[in-house]
């Protein structure tokens, strides 16, 4: 029987896919099957997941998750031929109407934009159907990619400001704390300490903000007494234009989204 699922791309991001369905019980490691013509990788793929077909052709399936780079996807969904009908991509700047004329015609394609924190279970995904797909077709793609993070459906014309704002987002975050942890430094810390607790306020910063569900000005008042320490530095940051660089930046990206999905 064909397997349930092919992902097509045994990376980083494919192969988080196939661990966050298997460890989420999506399905069972035989009804998964992985095509990616990189041997190391297939070889890696076998030894983390007894039981999964590797392989280093496609071979047919109910469906497929398209996780291989940009510039080869048209192609490489090309390839796939009649073998599969309903694809999920996950590729960076593919629109739906791309993605359906690599395919057969009828073909229903459901587009993504996961983000790297999906490699430990806690991304965050945008999902757009294209033109042929159904509710079902949705839910399909949306259970795939819940087995690693959140998802919001959303109609495609946002996913380059989705795009800007998560699939960057890691990097912002990334940026804000290599910087956090060289001020700790340069106050008297060491870099051990300083990074336990940088990352330790990045992370309870973000399940505050989730869980009190208080927009995130409001938390921000509160930790600002009158005269205070944090006064002085949001001082600082204000005078720095730190808000305006960061809505500048995830501008930049949007539009280079836009210029390499034309
Ligand atoms: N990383 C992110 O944050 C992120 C976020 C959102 C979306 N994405 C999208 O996810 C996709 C994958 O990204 P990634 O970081 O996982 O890339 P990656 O680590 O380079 O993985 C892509 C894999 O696909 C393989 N491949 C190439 N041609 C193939 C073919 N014809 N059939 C099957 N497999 C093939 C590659 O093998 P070789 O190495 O031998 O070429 C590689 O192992 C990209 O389109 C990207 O835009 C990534």
């Amino acid at each position: 029987m064909a397997p349930r699922l092919l992902v097509v791309g045994g990376g980083r991001m494919g192969s988080a896919l196939v661990a966050g369905l298997l460890s989420g019980g999506w399905a069972p490691p035989e009804d998964l099957a992985v095509v990616d013509p990189d041997a190391e990788a297939r070889l890696r793929l076998v030894s983390e997941h007894p039981g999964l077909v590797v392989t280093g052709e496609p071979v047919a399936a109910e469906g497929a998750v398209l996780a291989v780079k940009p510039d080869v996807a048209e192609a490489t969904l090309a390839s796939l031929a009649g073998g599969i009908s309903r694809v999920l991509s996950i590729v960076a700047g593919l629109s739906t109407a791309r993605l359906e004329a690599a395919m057969a015609p009828g073909a229903v394609v459901v587009r993504a934009m996961p983000n790297t924190p999906a490699l430990i279970g806690a991304g965050v995904s945008a999902m757009s159907g294209g033109g042929s797909a159904t509710a079902s077709d949705l839910a399909w793609a949306e259970g795939i990619l819940e087995t690693v993070g959140t998802v919001i459906r959303l109609p495609e014309r946002y996913l380059d400001a989705v795009t800007a704002v998560s699939g960057s987002g890691p990097a912002y975050v990334f940026l804000m704390a290599e910087a956090l942890i060289d001020a700790g430094i340069t106050a008297g810390l060491s870099r051990d300490v300083s990074r336990r607790l940088v990352v330790g306020t990045l992370l309870g910063s973000a399940r505050l903000l989730d869980e009190a569900g208080s927009d995130p000005a409001t938390l921000r008042a509160s930790v600002t007494s009158p005269g205070g320490t944090t006064a002085a530095a949001v001082r600082v940051l204000e005078l720095k234009a730190v808000r305006s660089a960061l809505i500048e930046a995830v501008a930049a990206a949007a539009e280079r989204s836009r210029q390499l999905g034309r």
